[in-house]
Parts: structure tokens; sequence; C-alpha cells
């Protein structure tokens, strides 16, 4: 079997004649297109290494026992996964499909953190044959972890625990989309906490060394991390203090946001002061500190990836124009929301001085494919190409294949570029192995 290194390196566009050091340079895109298919994403390998040490260095300068534990689900394609894998993340995963792929890019299983609210006995099993890191998320996984402790009396069983409580701000909800409550983890406050920590502290070979607390926050806020920090801390000092290895304060801290914006988020910086001053406070005079884990997604990868689209066509109706791509809405927001997203238009002929006002729109027969909204600049043109920026989180994962095959995905590192995902065929599309023709 090829490694992925030499995969991707026979993949190598050949740029002889080309000057490479501009990235958005008509020509290069050009013969990326003459490759690729006119459309596709483009991952700047840099941007992820910076982004990576930017964290790991706030964080790691205050508390030293930090482990970044990569959110797969926000973006998991393998080479990305492995690059951050490289730098010492920890996969972060919550499904059996992203634990396989974990396992399969050679992943110490150790240094794999199973979260997330459904996992079978069977993953549980297997999870705790591998000693991955395993935060559990609800009283039903109690039993099966009691059932392999049963079955496994000569091991020591290390589990973590998902909790759950309130987070609110002044009576306020912080969470996403205003929901009073989380869905997920033990909730702290009706007596399930006391239930799932009496029934697994009364086996022998079950020790609790984790409490796990990730909070999907509407604004991202400083002070949400201060609650949930000083809260998880408090509840492994009062109950699990003997056992304690690991504070884990999820993600959903904000990246680097582009200016285009408006936005005022907190840096690194200001999350690691908050949460080591914390961590440093709270455990201070322990001989051996617990590690501190952050499982960032979006702030580790959303900047790293622009998606680029080939312009088609512009037609006018009445008078609203419609600059056509090969690409649609589902490849740069999912979500559908109406937010421009930052972009670029590198242009073929650079003789075009008169702006307008127009939509970019995309190749699927949904009306409101739309990929950006009232765009005044010059009016893009045939063969002209649109850089849809930032499109790095929460996108390629949620892509459905729908009307048209799954674009390909390029790399590009210190002005070399490879592929790394194909361009979907007909034949993937329509995968033989699971649809019945
Ligand atoms: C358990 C857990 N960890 C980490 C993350 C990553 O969050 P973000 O991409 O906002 O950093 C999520 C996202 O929902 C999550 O559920």
């Amino acid at each position: 079997m090829k490694t992925l290194v030499n995969a991707h390196m026979e993949s190598k566009v050949d740029l002889s004649g080309i000057e490479k050091n501009q990235t958005y340079d008509y020509k290069i895109i050009n013969k990326l297109d003459q490759k690729y298919g006119s459309s596709f994403y483009l991952l700047n390998v840099n941007k992820l290494r910076e982004n990576y040490k930017k964290i790991e260095n706030a964080f790691r300068s205050r508390y030293e026992n930090f482990i970044i534990g990569y959110s797969y689900k926000t973006n998991y394609i393998p080479f990305l996964c492995k690059e951050l894998s490289r730098l010492g993340a920890y996969a972060e995963v919550v499904s059996r499909i992203e634990y396989d792929l974990a396992i399969k890019l050679g992943e110490d299983p150790t240094r794999i953190i199973f979260n997330g609210p459904l996992k079978s006995q069977n993953d549980i099993n297997y999870a705790l044959n591998n000693e991955s890191i395993i935060n559990l998320d609800s009283i039903y996984e109690v039993d099966f972890v009691k059932d392999y402790a049963m079955k496994n009396q000569n091991k020591l069983i290390k589990i973590g625990l998902r909790v759950n409580f309130d987070i609110s701000q002044n009576g306020e909800s912080s969470l996403q989309e205003g929901y009073k409550v989380s869905r997920f983890g033990i909730c702290v406050e009706n007596g399930n906490w006391e239930y799932v920590l009496n029934t697994l502290q009364e086996i022998k070979n079950i020790k609790i060394v984790g409490l796990h607390g990730h909070f999907s926050t509407k604004n991202r806020c400083v002070e949400s991390y201060r609650t949930i920090t000083k809260k998880l801390c408090a509840l492994a000092r009062e109950n699990i203090s003997d056992s304690l290895e690991y504070i884990d304060v999820g993600g959903g801290i904000y990246g680097e946001i582009p200016k285009s914006f408006n936005m005022n988020t907190p840096t690194f910086e200001d999350y690691a002061e908050a949460i080591c001053g914390i961590m440093n406070n709270e455990f201070e005079g322990f001989e051996k500190k617990p590690s501190l884990i952050l499982e960032p997604g979006m702030a580790m990868v959303a900047n790293t990836f622009v998606f680029i689209a080939k312009v088609i066509e512009t037609k006018t109706v009445r008078d609203e124009k419609f600059v056509l791509v090969d690409g649609s809405v589902h490849n740069v927001k999912p979500t559908m929301h109406k937010k421009n997203l930052p972009m670029r238009i590198i242009r073929e002929n650079k003789d075009i001085k008169t702006r307008e006002r127009f939509n970019i729109v995309g190749y699927t027969c949904m009306e409101k494919d739309y990929l950006a909204h009232e765009i005044i600049a010059e009016l893009p043109q045939k063969d002209d190409y649109i850089i849809f920026e930032n499109v790095g989180a929460y996108t390629i994962v949620f892509n459905p294949p729908f009307i048209k095959e799954r674009p390909g995905i390029i790399a590009t590192d210190n002005n070399e570029f490879f592929v790394i995902r194909k361009k979907e065929t007909i034949r993937q599309f329509f995968n033989e192995e699971i649809y019945c023709f």
C-alpha cells in the first residue's frame, strides 16, 4: 500500500515556467483547474502549522502540561489530521468512524480522545482495550464500562466523564441558539452525577481520571471558559482528586477572524490567560498537576482552506446580475447563512473598471443557492475565478454530494501544490459496493 506521502508526491502539479510565489496568481489557478477541475478546495499547510503553534504557545507558556486534542469532526481530511498529529495533536473523535480513521492514520490509541453522545458497547470495549481516553456522555455508557470491568477484573480501567452544569451568565443562556440547557454530558444538578460517581467508584478496577466540559456557546467569550474551568476544577478536587489526570475544557474558542467580519474576538492569549490562570491556582501545590486538554476545531482550521470556483457565465435577469460559478453554497457555507465570506476575484482580464452589484450563485437547482449576496465590485467575467476564504471548518465534512460529485482538495506547502483528495468520479458517487443497481 502507498503511504500518504508517496501518494501526494506523485500528484504534484507541474508549475514549471510559472512564477510560484503568488498563490493566487491566475496562471497557477488555471493550471490547477486544468488538472483538477474548475472548482476545488485549497489547503494552506503552513497556515495550519501556524495556527497549531500559536494555540500551543499561548497555552503551554502558561501551563506546561497542556494537550491539544484536534476535533476531527471539524474537518477530517486524512492529510490534515495526519499533519496535526505530526505537530503533536491528539485526535478528538466523536464516532467510531472517526476513531477508526485515527487508527488508520497510525495514531497511537492512547492519544485518541473518544467523546460524543453515541458509543456502542463494542466501541467502548474497543477503546478501553486500546487504552484510549474516553469521556462518557450519558448513563447508558456507564453500564457498558461496568460490564467491561466485570469481565476484565485484572485490568485497571481509566474513564473520564463529560459533565453538564449551568454556565449561564447573569441569568442569560450562553449556549448556541439560546438553548437553556445543553443536552450533552452528565447533569451535575439533578443527581445523575452522584449516581454515576457512586456507581463507578464502587467498582475497584475503575478509576475516574478526568472531567470534560465542552459547551458550544454563542459568543465564545472568555467568561464562559472561566465558569467552565472553575466548575470542572471544583468537581475534580471535591470528588476525584486522588485519581485525577486531566481537565478537558473542550473546544469552541475563536480562531483568527477575517478583518472584514469586523468582530472584536478574544485572542488565543486571552483564552489561555483565563483558563491556565485558573488551572494554576486550583492545582497550586499539587505534586503532579493534571493535564489541561483543549479541543479546538474551528480555531485550528477555519482559515486554512479556500474554495476556488470558476465563473461559468454572468447573466442579467431584469436588472439583477447573477454570476454563475462551478460551485454551490454547500461548498462554502452549508448552513446557508446570509453573511458573505471574505472573497477575492482572480481575473483573467484586468481591464474591467466599472463597478456593479451582483450575486454569486451555484449549480444546484435551488433558488437559494447563493454563494454570496449583493457584492459591489467589477463584474466577474467568464473564466475568472472566485476564491471564497475561511471555509475550513464544518464545510467539507458537511458537503452533501448533491447533484454533482464532490470537488478535489489540493494542498499548498512551500510553493508546491499536491492533491489530498481527488475529485469524485461517477463510480464513487454511485458506489456499486453500497448502491443496488
Ligand atoms: C466535544 C467537542 N469538542 C470540540 C469541539 C470543537 O468545537 P469548535 O469547532 O467550536 O472549536 C466540539 C464542537 O462541537 C465538540 O462537541
